[in-house]
């Protein structure tokens, strides 16, 4: 067995790692720069973020891109931003496909300007036969959101009669989420010292553990995922047991 970097025990990796990247902007005002080039630098670290999981085996990545809320900023900043999505998901489908990469998304898509859903689709058919690292990109993703997306999904059935009230469970309900194909994270990451959830996988981070760095997302290397997981791997979990 493949020895893992900083001795990491290969059997207690976590299959699903969250990451809420936070801190671009924080970090583009530290060096005096417009908050774009933090955003910019922010895509970088996705790509070395992805490698770290692919070096440990971590097999599910979701990152938080781009929330509800985010569109509560600044037209110039929001334009910016999805101008940036467009040009990363053109310049690294390749690269994705070279890592073996799987490029999956959720949230509300169809938010999203017109050319920034076809490149996403394209890349998402592109990279879906892939079998590495399934990267996840939360895109004007919200949890409260996802959750009445799911309520609306379980009244439909409910009036179509593919339903009834004693068959809804918190396991099916999980099956009317965004993240239905994925397990829940096992392991949420925050940068920027912030201490909240600012409405990420409100549902499935239940029992995730969470480890908070202070580090802003564009500094984030190989090595901060490993030391986060390495964290992960003194937690004991009792998920309510003993
Ligand atoms: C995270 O960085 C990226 C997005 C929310 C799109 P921020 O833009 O929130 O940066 P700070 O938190 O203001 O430093
Ligand atoms: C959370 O960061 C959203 C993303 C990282 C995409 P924010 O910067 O938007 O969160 P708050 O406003 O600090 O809670
Ligand atoms: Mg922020």
């Amino acid at each position: 067995m493949k020895t893992l970097p900083l001795n990491l025990h290969p059997d207690r990796v976590p299959r699903h790692v969250a990451v809420i990247m936070d801190g671009n902007g924080r970090w583009a005002k530290k060096f005096g720069w417009q908050r774009t080039r933090g955003h910019r630098a922010g895509a970088d670290a996705v790509s070395r973020c992805v490698e770290a999981c692919d070096d440990i085996g971590t097999e599910f990545l979701t990152l938080y891109a781009f929330s509800t809320e985010n569109w509560r900023r600044p037209k110039t900043e929001i334009e910016a931003l999805m101008r940036l999505l467009d040009k990363f998901l053109k310049e690294r489908t390749p690269e994705m496909m070279d890592k073996n990469v799987r490029l999956q998304a959720i949230g509300r898509i169809t938010d999203l300007p017109a050319n920034v859903q076809e490149r996403l689709h394209q890349s998402i058919e592109t990279t879906g036969k892939n079998t590495g690292v399934t990267m996840v990109l939360a895109l004007s993703y919200g949890g409260r959101e996802e959750i009445v997306d799911g309520i609306r999904s379980i009244v439909r059935n409910l009036r179509e009669g593919h339903l009834d009230e004693a068959m809804i469970t918190p396991e099916m309900f999980g099956k009317h989420l965004y993240t239905r194909y994925y397990p829940d994270p096992d392991l949420l990451i925050r940068t920027s010292g912030e201490m909240r959830l600012s409405n990420f996988l409100l549902w499935q981070c239940s029992y995730a553990e969470i480890v908070v760095m202070e580090k802003l997302w564009p500094d984030f290397q190989k090595e901060d995922l490993y030391k986060a997981v390495q964290e992960y791997q003194k937690r004991h979990r009792r998920f309510g047991g003993l």
